[in-house]
């Protein structure tokens, strides 16, 4: 039973969700002339509902299904000329009556609260990031690799900090290659592409990439090719024995936040000027269209698309060109300069994630002569790391610490 709610209370409303709310009592109520109602709660927080939106979160049938929690009721099906005729508060919950079908329906007033302050928003349950510069951080965050695979607790900070510094390391993991794998599926489903669900790095492969060569890369982001670019990026070391091959992180809204602030011309090229981009392999054929960055539709998450070996045409009139190439070399050299970048070394068992949209991310070339270099990698889709955090923060406040999470997705309802 949620905190605060009252002893009479045998049954909590249903909510659309899985979620439980704390008891936060109605203090008043009132009817609108449109049908709907406005709550109000003791320090002042208002919240005005419409009609048609409460009445397809009444429960079923024709509404929230207890077992599903989902909305059962089809459009064509709502009666458009609902209205509330009557509200009143019972034990701080709200109670209303629906006419014209006369079905008096108790609201959760938690629930209520909740929607009321955002809560139910996709950001709302998730960190907040935080922008990062070299003199922020040596190395990523970083965590023991057995303690994520084990605890959910520590899974838990790991995934914070990834979302809040748009990086975080694992180290001491084995040296297998099934171990990167393992890891992912701790977070969700991976995203397979034509590299396959994981993928190597390293310069014994067919070098049908820049990534398997000995080459250093710049700052990028990987597959700036495809409409929706994979959110979250793990690579795991096996074998390092090179000389040079560093890792490189710097982070692209730090970087955006410079531009914005201090050579405003310049951000203003990166983030309107659009390229397409293509791979070039023989099978396949990917390409995409967008600015080097992309602020989407004004909502988080931003869009970096930089990597020069799959960047193919400008998709420009010619005349904004030349100033295009001048706003992605500020870019380069920004990206890449000692104030905004950080230099570490990969060792075996360490396993860096990062936000693949966000972060730039890099290594300094290496002597291949001098040793092996063998990497093992895979993506993920940012959904299927938010879903995650927002569970693991809904699991971990209700659960007893001793209890692990589900994985399974059958069994997550359980
Ligand atoms: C890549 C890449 C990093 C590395 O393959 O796209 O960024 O350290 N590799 O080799
Ligand atoms: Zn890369």
């Amino acid at each position: 039973m949620p905190k605060n709610a009252p002893v009479s209370t045998m049954h909590q409303p249903l909510t659309p969700d899985y979620y439980s709310y704390e008891w936060a009592a109605v203090e008043s109520v009132s009817c609108s002339t449109d049908g709907g109602v406005v709550v109000s709660w003791k320090d002042g927080t208002q919240f005005e509902c419409h009609p048609l939106w409460l009445r397809e979160n009444a429960p079923g049938p024709g509404g929230i299904d207890p077992q599903s929690k989902e909305n059962d009721l089809d459009i064509v099906d709502l009666n458009l000329e609902t209205r509330i005729t009557n509200a009143h508060i019972e034990d701080g919950a709200l109670v209303v009556r629906f006419e014209p079908e006369g079905r008096s329906v108790t609201f959760h007033p938690g629930w209520l609260r909740h929607v009321a302050e955002g809560g139910h928003q996709p950001f709302a349950s998730l960190p907040e990031p935080q922008l990062w510069k070299a003199t922020d951080f040596k190395e990523p965050p970083t965590y023991d690799g057995s303690s994520v695979l084990e605890s959910d607790q520590v899974l838990s900070q790991w995934l914070d900090d990834l979302l809040t510094h748009g990086m975080a390391r694992l180290t001491g993991l084995p040296t297998t290659t099934n171990t990167v794998q393992a890891v992912a599926n701790r977070i969700g489903v991976l995203r397979e592409t034509n590299f396959g669900t994981t993928w190597n790095v390293s310069v014994d492969l067919n070098p049908n990439s820049t990534a398997n060569t000995s080459m250093g890369l710049p700052a990028h982001s990987d597959l700036p090719s495809r409409e929706t670019p994979p959110g979250f990026q793990l690579l795991h070391c096996l074998k390092n024995t090179v000389h040079g091959g560093s890792s490189t992180m710097t982070d692209g809204l730090a970087v955006a936040k410079y531009f914005e602030d201090e050579e405003p011309e310049i951000f203003e090229l990166l983030t309107s000027k659009k390229w397409t981009f293509s791979n070039r392999d023989g099978c396949e054929d990917h390409r995409w269209t967008g600015p080097i960055i992309d602020k989407g539709d004004g909502r988080v998450p931003w869009t970096f698309r930089a990597f020069h070996p799959v960047r193919g045409f400008p998709a420009m009139p010619y005349r904004d060109i030349t100033n295009a190439y001048l706003a992605m070399q500020r870019l380069g050299h920004v990206a890449n300069s000692d104030a905004f970048q950080i230099q570490y070394d990969f060792l075996p068992g360490d396993l860096v994630a990062f936000d693949n949209r966000r972060i730039l991310h890099g290594r300094t070339a290496f002597d291949s002569t001098s040793g092996t270099r063998k990497l093992r990698g895979t993506y993920l889709d940012c959904d299927e790391v938010y879903s995650r955090v927002r569970v693991l923060r809904r699991y971990l406040a209700t659960t007893s610490a001793n209890k692990s999470l589900p994985t399974a997705r059958k069994d997550c309802n359980a």
